[in-house]
């Protein structure tokens, strides 16, 4: 059976690209949060992932306002990233997994989960950042990927239940997978940040901390909130959180945290990271009602 060895929650600011693209990670300002990367680095050259499962959301490069799926799943043997207009470098396409995509797939509809199935996905800088952090270098493509992208830009978005949820549906999904594949769970976004409107700059670190704390052992403790909860919280680009709560949600055994970094702020974001590793031996969580 697949070995889903753990999780990670990053944030994914497209100003994070553009650091990395002028090679600033030692600058003052941006020290602080990539010099918290140095223990993922060394997590991940022991637990030597096969396959990183990727739950993002898309900001306007694959979906639009007027189509938009709630969940979508990559199905494509490769993702290519294109031009959004943040002056970035574009990334070089990275690796898929039909084969476990398609596993997902056929598990999620068969537990009701109403999916878009894409077999062409372009990734935006929620999916292409976060690969960046965990594994620098321009071209560096060690792992196959499954994007799995969650709405959270056109209302109504799904609630922190609902994606929690879903994260469980791929955790049985992967726990059922007939494969040697050791699985990485990425959530990214976040945390609170609101980009505009009479909130712009808004920024809750106790809310953020208490997400942080929540998802490692409690993570049924956020299933209550609505997305608008979330939003109310976090700010209206702070409901990424939903990524994170996916992600926890795919951890099905007994996890326990090996690392965690709070900036604030990284382009008027919380910037955060959580690295949590999954024992698959463990009881499973229970679902949610
Ligand atoms: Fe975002």
């Amino acid at each position: 059976m697949a070995n889903v060895i753990g999780g990670i929650g990053t944030t994914h600011v497209p100003a994070i690209g553009g650091a990395i693209a002028k090679g600033l990670q030692n600058d003052p300002y941006w020290s602080p949060f990539f010099s918290a990367f140095d223990k993922v680095h060394t997590w991940l050259d022991k637990a030597r992932p096969d396959v990183v499962v990727v739950f993002y959301n898309d900001h306007g490069l694959n979906f639009f306002l007027d189509k938009l799926p709630t969940f979508a799943v990559g199905a494509a043997p490769e993702y290519k990233h294109a031009d959004e207009g943040w002056g970035l470098p574009i990334s070089q396409p990275y690796p898929g997994d039909p084969t476990l995509s398609w596993h997902i797939i056929e598990a999620l509809v068969a537990d009701e989960f109403d999916i878009t199935m894409c077999q062409e996905m372009l990734v935006d800088h929620a999916f292409t950042i976060p690969m960046s952090l965990l594994w620098p270098g321009a071209d560096s493509r060690p792992v196959k990927t499954v994007p799995i992208c969650i709405n959270t830009v056109q209302h109504p978005l799904p609630s922190a239940a609902r994606c929690y949820k879903l994260g469980q549906a791929v955790g049985r999904a992967l726990g059922a997978y007939k494969s040697n594949d050791r699985i990485l769970i990425v959530g990214t976004g976040g945390l609170s940040h609101q980009l505009d409107g009479k909130r712009a700059g808004f920024i809750n670190k106790e809310f953020d901390l208490m997400c942080m704390d929540k998802l490692v052992h409690d993570p049924q403790a956020l299933t209550p909130f609505s997305s608008l909860d979330i939003i109310e919280k976090a700010g209206s680009q702070g409901v990424e959180l939903l990524n994170w709560i996916a992600m926890r949600g795919a951890l099905t055994g007994h996890v326990k945290k090996i690392h965690q970094n709070y900036h604030i702020p990284i382009s008027n974001t919380a910037s955060a990271l959580l690295l949590l590793e999954n024992n698959a031996g463990a009881v499973p969580l229970r679902k949610v009602g």
